[in-house]
């Protein structure tokens, strides 16, 4: 599994190798591995270039306090401005105070760090690629496509419109992660709520044309890495859905592109992190943006994130600028397109920017 240097080395074996352990990138620390293989060798661009840390940034990625937004106008406006001014400006914004107690928050990290450290015959009889399966546990999604592998593993759940039986659930997770996913989406709806008020809209209008119709969580694990300086935890990439929702633990490494410079998403416990998709960037005619984020790679871990991702579930459906949103001054910025288009071409291109461009009148 050691990756060579020479001009022999042969990637697809290596890649292939690597998958039908079905033990992940954790299965490579299980056997002791003090080198990164080459398979998981990044050249796309150097890593720490145009880091910014947190310490010697005077920008950060805003934090809303969500307190009161349900019997209170005042502050329900307040947080709806705020709101606005973060998916304009950042794509992205923490939120504190939501309905989600930090105690389910934490369960939800201890149970991702169940199923990722349980026992690899365990684990294993959960890795596939069926794209049929509702459960998944995977390292590298596109592995097969991707130029390099992340430093990732991760447990999938296809959770709306139909979840996974309940004995489809490893049962080191289960209970914990049906208690987490109808929390998410009950706060999910709160968020569009929002998001649809920022926009001047409805308050319903967002849910009305489905953004939460299918619903994915996505438990990830990025173990501890001998060479992070060779690799990165997941590459510079947009979310191919309306909304995520993500819940990081206290590790650290997430950052997003804003002004051109990678800024950190500083780690702050019980609070979630919402960022907008490439669809919602889509249907509010670039109003709200989809902005590239990634994960570095760290001497430290693991470190483990669970992503809810909120997208429509039927592909056919066709999505373009929202029409209220439209005016003489603000013409659509984008064709209509159906969303089974959108995804053959995000994947087309290979995870990294949006296809958004692809779609511009
Ligand atoms: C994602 C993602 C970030 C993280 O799943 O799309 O960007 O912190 N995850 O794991
Ligand atoms: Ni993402």
């Amino acid at each position: 599994m050691e990756g060579g240097t020479g001009l022999d080395y042969d990637r697809k074996s290596a890649v292939k190798e690597f998958d039908d352990s079905k033990a992940g990138v954790q299965g490579l620390i299980e056997n002791g591995v003090t080198k990164v293989p080459q398979m998981f060798y990044c050249q796309q661009y150097n890593i720490n270039d145009s880091s910014v840390n947190e310490s010697n940034s005077k920008v950060s990625v805003p934090i809303i306090d969500l307190t009161g937004i349900h019997d209170d106008h005042v502050l329900r406006d307040g947080v709806v401005r705020k709101v606005q001014n973060a998916c304009e400006k950042w794509g992205f914004f923490q939120v504190i105070n939501h309905e989600i107690s930090t105690h389910v928050l934490d369960e939800m990290i201890k149970g991702t760090c169940r199923f990722h450290q349980q026992d690899v015959m365990i684990r294993k009889e959960y890795y596939t690629r069926d794209p049929s399966k509702k459960v998944v546990y995977v390292s590298n999604y596109s592995l097969y496509h991707d130029p390099s592998a992340n430093w990732r593993d991760s447990l999938g759940f296809l959770m709306a419109p139909n979840p996974p039986k309940p004995e489809d659930f490893p049962e080191l997770c289960r209970d914990i992660v049906m208690e987490y996913s109808e929390k998410i989406m009950r706060f999910a709806s709160t968020l569009l709520e929002l998001l649809s008020e920022a926009l001047g809209l409805n308050r319903g209008h967002l849910k009305e044309i489905g953004c939460d119709e299918g619903f994915i969580i996505l438990c990830h694990y990025y173990p501890p890495c001998p060479e992070p300086e060779l690799t990165i935890g997941n590459s510079n990439h947009t979310d191919n859905d309306f909304i995520t929702i993500l819940l990081q633990d206290h590790i650290g490494g997430l950052q997003v592109l804003h002004d051109n410079k990678w800024i950190d998403v500083t780690p702050i416990h019980g609070a979630l992190v919402v960022n907008i998709g490439d669809l919602l960037q889509l249907v509010t005619n670039d109003k709200f943006i989809s902005v590239q984020h990634r994960v570095l790679a760290k001497h430290i871990g693991p470190r483990i994130s669970v992503a809810s991702l909120f997208r429509t579930d039927d592909e056919s459906i066709i999505y373009g600028p929202i029409k209220e949103l439209l005016s003489e001054e603000n013409p659509p910025v984008y064709r209509n397109v159906s969303l089974k288009d959108y995804s053959t071409q995000y994947y087309a291109k290979g995870i990294g920017t949006s296809a958004l461009s692809y779609f511009k009148v």
